[in-house]
């Protein structure tokens, strides 16, 4: 079954980059979703609807102010869900509300609280029965006019901390758009451009469809024809709905009607919603890493000897040699498991669409 392989394959993936974070070793470059978008587009609420939960600070205006990494990890064998972080890695987190809540708190502990940014990411892992496996980024949205704290360069800063996730060759960017803007300016658009001219690895999300003057639709742009790619049409929860807590479940059912019942979506009503991109996605994803499945492999090999002669050096702590000695046990054993997938998955994962 490729998809069951593909989903082990990612699984392996994040855990490769886990072992390689904790040994203090430079990332892999690993393929991850990453969004884009202006302020308050919509971005933290695709995020939350293809994960299925309610956790992402939302709301007008800067809410984003560091970039998220979070890594869905699928575990069918759960009963419960949890996200645990990578600054308090003993701490499992049932509720969401309090993964919310440290999200913020931990944004404010770095930018302080009036509206400051700072390209330090936090890192969460959410295990899941209901997930997909994916790793996305939320990032702070691209914006012109300083506020608060911020530096008056800030849409330089903004953009460069984008670009140093959308440019990395093996990222998939997702250019969220609000429909019920201009899309031709769109500065996200262009940042997406701007690093992937011909669009290999991005899809386009067009959110508040249910926000557009009446008797206006959004076919044209949904089908590319206006804008030269296909868009996916999404339908997040508003601020009343947050303001009353709907339920991510209830929104997604809200969603699934909308286009259903829809004079001029009906039609295509199955390709478009949440439900949808969080499928597209994890076929991009499993596609990707596919494509660079040689080069991991050679980057693991690399590191595997880099790490074994670091562990021959002199002059460190006990402490330090047993930590990394354990470190390096789990990366040997993740890295076999790797090249065991390598060797069974060589050309029939189906990464299309
Ligand atoms: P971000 O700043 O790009 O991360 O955007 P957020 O996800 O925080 O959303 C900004 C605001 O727009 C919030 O008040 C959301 O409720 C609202 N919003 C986002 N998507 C939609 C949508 O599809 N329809 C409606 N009606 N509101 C939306
Ligand atoms: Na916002
Ligand atoms: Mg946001």
């Amino acid at each position: 079954n490729a998809n069951k392989e593909g989903s082990l394959l990612i699984e392996i993936v994040n855990k490769l980059h886990d072992a390689f974070t904790k040994l203090g070793i430079a990332n892999l470059d690993l393929p991850q979703i990453a969004v884009v978008g202006c302020q308050s587009s919509g971005k933290s609420s695709v995020l939350e609807s293809v994960v299925g939960r309610d956790f992402l600070p939302r709301g007008s205006g800067i809410v984003t102010r560091r970039p998220l990494v979070l890594q869905l990890i699928r575990d069918t064998t759960l009963q419960e869900e949890y996200g645990v972080f990578l600054h308090q890695s003993k701490q499992k987190y049932y509720d969401f509300d309090e993964i919310r809540q440290e999200i913020e708190r931990d944004t404010e502990r770095i930018t302080g609280r009036n509206k400051g940014l700072s390209p330090l990411p936090i890192n969460l892992r959410l295990y899941s029965p209901n997930v997909v496996n994916l790793t996305l980024i939320d990032l702070p949205g691209v914006t012109k006019i300083a506020v608060g704290d911020q530096p008056e360069d800030i849409e330089k800063q903004i953009e460069s901390m984008v670009l140093n996730y959308i440019k990395r060759p093996n990222c998939i960017i997702l250019a969220v758009t609000p429909a019920n803007s201009d899309l031709a300016n769109s500065d996200s658009l262009k940042l997406a451009k701007s690093v992937d001219p011909k669009r290999e690895r991005t899809i386009g999300v067009l959110t508040k469809l249910d926000l557009m003057d009446e008797g206006t639709d959004a076919l044209d742009i949904l089908n590319g024809d206006l804008l030269g790619m296909k868009f996916i049409g999404v339908v997040n929860r508003g601020q009343k709905d947050i303001d009353q807590k709907k339920k991510v479940k209830e929104a997604l059912s809200s969603e699934e009607t909308f286009f259903q019942t829809h004079p001029k979506y009906a039609h295509i009503a199955d390709k478009m919603g949440s439900g949808y991109l969080a499928t597209i996605l994890n076929n991009k994803l499993i596609q990707h890493i596919q494509n660079s499945l040689p080069e991991i492999s050679k980057s693991v090999d690399e590191n595997l000897s880099k790490t074994e002669s670091e562990l021959e050096k002199i002059g460190e702590t006990e402490g330090e040699i047993q930590r990394k000695q354990i470190a390096f046990r789990s990366l040997s054993g993740f890295a076999q498991e790797f090249k065991n997938l390598i060797d069974g998955t060589s050309s029939d994962v189906d990464g299309s669409v």
